[in-house]
């Protein structure tokens, strides 16, 4: 899934079933960056074509994606001369193989255990993602957003915290599963950086999605009212939410029981768990629809 390092606590559970730890948290996790929109160039087909995917296969179709590490593998002293490669550089620079920089750096560069639980529980489910508009939240390397994109949906639009993310590792990798264009087509997609909060502004007002995807984001409590409230305004009446989360967050102090808790006191959504999966740190899968 990774091959970048990650900061764990003392306890005996794997590495990978952590969550991300924050290297300050005196910092609170996804502070207000307006959303911008991007579009694909040049430079995204470049990094597509050179970087050598990682695949991740399902019963009936074969996803592609990038992280930053296959990215960063391909990448020169001579390609820093583009902006968004020397900013990209300097993102994996600072981020040093941590999991999160709060505010700076919230996690996109890896593709985390809950993008691959999320599209293995919508494979299973064989929800019909036909005509769908569909948005995927905090999306990294967008596996989710790309599988529906394969199964149909009508339009897919993906949001990272970073940029950098947005720019060297999701779009390139919505790109990388162009070979089969008749299942999954990139003009279908819009893409967007930036926080939560300034989402809503930055997607067209007459837009909102049948369907809401997100993985490992309720990490930061700071961070969940934000998450819950941009879902209000971006879902559809008759919309559903699938949210992929650890039960807990070591150090950041986001839990599934928390978000929840948030969900049924804010009474806008119902909120269900619809598959646990049973490991050290156990992890769910939850849907919310309006109530
Ligand atoms: C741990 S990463 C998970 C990435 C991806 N979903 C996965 O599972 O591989 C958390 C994601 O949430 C997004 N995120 C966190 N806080 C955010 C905020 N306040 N506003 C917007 N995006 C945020 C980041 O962009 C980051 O990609």
């Amino acid at each position: 899934m990774s091959d970048f390092k990650f900061n764990f606590s003392d306890d005996d559970s794997s590495p990978q079933d952590k969550g991300p730890i924050a290297t300050d948290q005196c910092l609170t996790s996804g502070a207000s960056v307006s959303c911008r929109t991007h579009t694909v160039g040049p430079l995204h087909k470049n990094l597509a074509s050179l970087a050598t995917p990682l695949s991740y296969p399902l019963q009936d179709i074969e996803l592609k994606y990038l992280t930053a590490a296959c990215v960063e593998a391909i990448i020169d002293e001579s390609n820093q001369s583009h902006e968004a490669i020397a900013d990209f550089k300097a993102l994996l620079s600072t981020s040093d193989g941590t999991d999160l920089i709060p505010s700076v750096y919230e996690g996109g560069l890896v593709a985390w255990e809950g993008a691959f639980d999320l599209v293995s529980y919508l494979s299973e489910s064989q929800f019909d993602f036909t005509g769908m508009d569909v948005l995927e939240l905090g999306c990294g390397s967008g596996l989710p957003a790309i599988y529906t994109l394969m199964k149909g949906a009508r339009a897919v639009s993906l949001q990272d915290y970073n940029y950098e993310v947005i720019n060297c590792v999701t779009i390139p990798s919505v790109l990388c599963n162009q070979r089969n264009l008749s299942l999954c087509n990139p003009s279908l997609c819009n893409f967007y950086s930036g926080s939560w909060d300034t989402l809503r502004e930055a997607v067209p007002q007459s837009v909102k999605f049948d369907v809401i995807l997100t993985s490992e984001t309720i990490y930061s409590e700071s961070s969940q009212t934000m998450l819950l409230s941009a879902m209000k305004s971006l879902l559809k009446l008759n919309g559903t939410i699938f949210v992929a989360a650890k039960s807990y967050y070591f150090g950041v102090g986001g839990s599934s029981a928390e978000f929840q808790e948030m969900v049924s006191t804010d009474e806008h959504f119902s909120c269900e768990i619809v598959k646990t999966l049973t490991c050290s740190v156990p992890r769910v899968i939850m849907t919310l629809k309006p109530r």
